[in-house]
Formats: C-alpha cells, sequence, structure tokens
C-alpha cells in the first residue's frame, strides 16, 4: 500500500470536527505522490463531497482547463485542499476545521515532497503568505526551504467575475518558467518574519 493510500485511510476516520458527521465522503486529495506541484484549494464542495475527489465540480473544470494550458493533466500534479470534509452549506472553513486538519495536509507535503506548492485562493494563501492580500500578491512566488510557493486566485473567483480569468490564466502561465528558473533561484538564509521573496514580472 502506498503512504497516501495510508494516509487516506488514517483520514477518513477522522471525525475531529463537526462536519465530519454530515459529510457524505471525505476528499483527501488525488494526483501523483511523486508530482512536482502540488496545489491547494480550500474546501471539497458539493461535487466533491459526493465522489470524494478534489475540484471536480464547475471550478475543477476550470482547473483541467488550466493544468492543459501548460501541458499537465490532473494525475501529473497532486491536488489537496486546505480542510478534506465539506463546510456545511459550502460556508468558508473555520479557524478550528483549518487546525484541525492541518496535519493531515503537513503529512501530504511531506510525503510528496513538492517542489511547489500552488495556494488557490485565501485559505491556503493565508499559510505560506501571512499578512499579503490575494489581489496584491496573485502571480507572486517566494521560496523558502527549497520549496517555491507561488499564490493564485481560487479557480472558482473566475466563476464569479469573469473579467479574473485573464489573470488566472496568466497566473498558471508563469508555472512552467518558475520551476526551470527554480533550480537558479539561489536561497538565502531566511529573515525572522520574512521569506526569500522574488516576484515574477
Ligand atoms: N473548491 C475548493 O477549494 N476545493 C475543491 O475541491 C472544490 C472547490
Amino acid at each position: 500500500m502506498s503512504l497516501l493510500t495510508e494516509l487516506y485511510e488514517q483520514i477518513a476516520l477522522c471525525h475531529k470536527c463537526e462536519i465530519s458527521r454530515a459529510r457524505t465522503t471525505v476528499v483527501p486529495g488525488e494526483g501523483a505522490e511523486d508530482a512536482d506541484i502540488m496545489f491547494i484549494g480550500e474546501a471539497p464542495g458539493w461535487h466533491e463531497d459526493q465522489q470524494g475527489r478534489p475540484f471536480v465540480g464547475p471550478a475543477g473544470q476550470f482547473l483541467d482547463q488550466l493544468l492543459a494550458s501548460i501541458n499537465l493533466n490532473r494525475k501529473q500534479v497532486y491536488i489537496a485542499n486546505v480542510i478534506k470534509c465539506r463546510p456545511t452549506g459550502n460556508r468558508d472553513p473555520l479557524p478550528s476545521e483549518i487546525t484541525n486538519c492541518q496535519p493531515w495536509l503537513d503529512k501530504q507535503i511531506e510525503i510528496i515532497q513538492p517542489r511547489m506548492i500552488v495556494t488557490l485562493g485565501r485559505y491556503s494563501m493565508a499559510r505560506y503568505f501571512p499578512g499579503k492580500t490575494i489581489s496584491k500578491i496573485h502571480g507572486t512566488a517566494l521560496k523558502k526551504d527549497g520549496i517555491i510557493y507561488f499564490a493564485m486566485y481560487h479557480p472558482a473567483a473566475a466563476l464569479h467575475q469573469q473579467s479574473l480569468r485573464q489573470t488566472i490564466e496568466a497566473d498558471m502561465n508563469k508555472i512552467p518558467a518558475l520551476l526551470v528558473e527554480s533550480d537558479t533561484v539561489k536561497e538565502t538564509a531566511p529573515q525572522p518574519q520574512q521569506l526569500n521573496m522574488f516576484e515574477v514580472q
């Protein structure tokens, strides 16, 4: 059994939060165990809760198109969420839910060891770009402990606000170059409260 499959079995037994009682299926994440790129969204929605797979609704269809635009598919990357159960009525995740679920996400990152983590939306952004706003830092990256962190708007944002579609597409297009560039970008010793940041364009 793979390390991820073993982890999924443990996640399925987790009932730390109330929302776990209402879920149809837990949505741990999916993709390649050795993926270079890991995408982290927010939380499962209705479609994901039904299928037990991340990003399979309308936002997921856009994510698939974005991946295809850089010649990737979901089997070549890893896709996860900050929390693994659907919040009731698709409300925002609670801070306690994010805290409870964090060890699962940490373990996924530890197993996959991605070269790049792409945050989709503000909940995953908040962890790696604390205190920043998505409108200011989308399309920018920072490197810490050898991992590139890249912030993007959530794909669902384009469904609500059509004008963001091109922005999201343009940000996605930066990813291949960033991965190549990552080998040449030197990481300086992190300053207290400050990470080595480089901006793409
Ligand atoms: N939105 C998310 O953040 N994650 C999903 O899996 C689906 C929609």
